[in-house]
């Protein structure tokens, strides 16, 4: 609107001009000398407009002098409307192309930080020459030997592959189930097209193709490092295609579930105990990886996915190993949204163990504040209490924090955290008839809990009114894996149970 605005008043300016001066009797088509003063101009009357209009009668001659003094006016109007549109378009289309040149060398600007920003992430002693998104050599150089599940997968395995389903999506990521020719089923990661990085990028530079490179870059970072972090909790790389002209990356992931927060609330203590162990183990790895100290800057349940029960990290475009510089402690502030704390800055001029903390802290307030304390086994809610209270003041580092996890598994398998429990009076019968529900259980049908030994089921049959007897089962849980097993109860599942004492008769 204000460029439309402004090219219509010059010309509506110098349209007015022009008619008032053809009111005056000055008209582009009238001869100079017809405005000379006849006092200056002997030969005034010589004019040949002042001849016509002497040969006709005056009342004629006024009014047709004004329809044409009239119409020149309008012409002129018109005229000067076009000649200012014909000069405005001129340099609108200059504006216009510097404008997109600004634009396109803003953009170009950025694709080369992120491709900086890749660079120190590859390999030592990979050739570290320019690349693209889609320089296929790289890529191939990268994943080399990388994938621990076979040969790494390319853009052939893409060919006959069917699509299942969307898996989820992000701001700058969409992931799709398929299953591949011979019948493995993948995760495939590309861009966003709807997603918000997309979106305000195009808005901001106008170029979709650009756009998409820029984009795509974030996933060849994710590609870089899933390469360089390998580690069980991080989701294993199956491959990638990146052979096509428009800077189109594909990333092949093994397949999981996206981390469903309100279902694991649900579940048994020793699950949710699991995914915090998988998280202090991953964070431990992190603190000390090839890059250094990595730390997750978008650190939310969302970046994580469940594989057989084990929580893998998915969502690592936002990682960073970066140090960050200082000159005095208060230069190193963690700042989140309930709790600010203040780092040490060394000698050398960093803040000290930051990346580790700021993980730490991001896993007690999204991860162990919602999973570890609630229905903790009696034996151990002190130990959980402890966790809880170094973790979310920051009072220990990740070695610490490990070294606590594992102690806490250690007592749960070899069941030391039941030395105090009280023994129950047993006794075993071939028949039963309890049936009711508790929670959280592992099965819809009756209550289906963990337990270390027949001791504990019996301990915790006792703190339940409704139970009358159990049954052990051969099942094992995950932390079954130990030497110790563990086992299920099931209550009225199996002919042998064991009966409350007092139920007996
Ligand atoms: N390997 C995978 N298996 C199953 N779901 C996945 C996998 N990887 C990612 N997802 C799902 O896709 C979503 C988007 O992926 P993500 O890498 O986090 O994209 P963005 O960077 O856009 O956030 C995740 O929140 C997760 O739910
Ligand atoms: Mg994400």
């Amino acid at each position: 609107a204000e460029v439309r605005g402004s090219s219509l008043a010059p010309a509506f300016l110098c349209g007015v001009c022009l008619f008032s001066l053809s009111l005056h009797g000055f008209s582009p088509g009238t001869s100079v000398s017809s405005h000379i003063p006849k006092n200056m101009h002997g030969s005034h009357q010589q004019s040949s407009f002042s001849r016509w209009q002497w040969n006709m009668p005056s009342a004629v001659g006024k009014s047709l002098r004004a329809a044409a003094v009239l119409s020149v006016a309008v012409l002129s109007f018109l005229v000067c409307l076009l000649l200012g549109s014909v000069r405005r378009l001129g340099s609108g289309h200059g504006d216009l192309d510097e404008e997109l040149a600004s634009l396109r060398s803003a953009l170009s600007h950025q694709l080369a930080q992120r491709h900086q920003e890749i660079l120190p992430l590859l390999p030592p002693g990979r050739d570290k020459e320019p690349f693209s998104t889609w320089d296929s050599n790289l890529w191939a150089e990268l994943t080399r030997g990388s994938s621990s599940n076979g040969t790494p997968l390319g853009c052939g395995a893409l060919r006959d592959m069917q699509p299942l389903e969307v898996l989820g999506s992000g701001y700058t990521k969409l992931v799709v189930k398929v299953t591949l020719a011979g019948g493995e089923p993948v995760a495939l990661k590309m861009v966003n097209e709807h997603g918000i990085d997309m979106g305000k990028c195009v808005e901001g530079f106008k170029d979709p193709h650009g756009c998409r490179q820029l984009v795509s870059y974030k996933l060849s970072k994710e590609v870089v490092l899933l390469h360089r972090l390998r580690h069980p909790n991080i989701i294993k790389l199956r491959g990638h295609c990146a052979g096509d002209e428009g800077g189109r990356v594909t990333v092949i992931l093994e397949q999981g579930d996206p981390l469903q927060m309100l279902h694991l609330l649900q579940s048994p203590w020793e699950d949710r105990f699991r995914v915090c162990l998988d998280l202090v183990r991953l964070l431990h790895f992190l603190s000390r990886s090839p890059l250094g100290s990595v730390a997750l800057l978008d650190f939310q349940p969302r970046q994580f996915v469940m594989v057989s029960g084990e929580l893998k990290l998915t969502d690592l475009d936002d990682a960073s190993a970066a140090d960050t510089p200082c000159g005095r402690h208060a230069d190193c502030s963690l700042q989140f949204p309930h709790r600010n704390f203040t780092l040490t800055c060394s000698a050398r001029g960093v803040c000290e163990g930051l990346n580790e903390k700021m993980n730490i802290y991001n896993a007690y307030r999204y991860f162990f504040t919602y999973l570890l304390p609630h229905q903790a086994p009696p034996g151990l809610t002190h130990l959980v209490a402890r966790i809880m209270n170094v973790t979310g003041e920051l009072k220990a580092n990740i070695n610490e924090t490990l070294d606590a996890f594992e102690h806490i598994l250690h007592l749960y398998q070899s069941g030391l955290h039941l030395d105090k429990l009280p023994s129950s009076v047993l006794r075993a019968t071939t028949s039963g008839n309890t049936d009711y529900h508790c929670w959280p259980s592992y099965s819809q049908q009756g209550c289906v809990l963990s337990v270390h030994s027949a001791r504990e089921a019996a301990h915790i049959c006792n703190s339940h009114s409704q139970c009358t007897s159990f049954t052990l089962t051969g099942q094992k849980t995950w932390t079954g894996q130990s030497s110790l097993p563990l086992t299920f109860i099931y209550l009225n599942i199996w002919p042998l149970v064991y009966v409350k004492h007092s139920t007996a008769g």
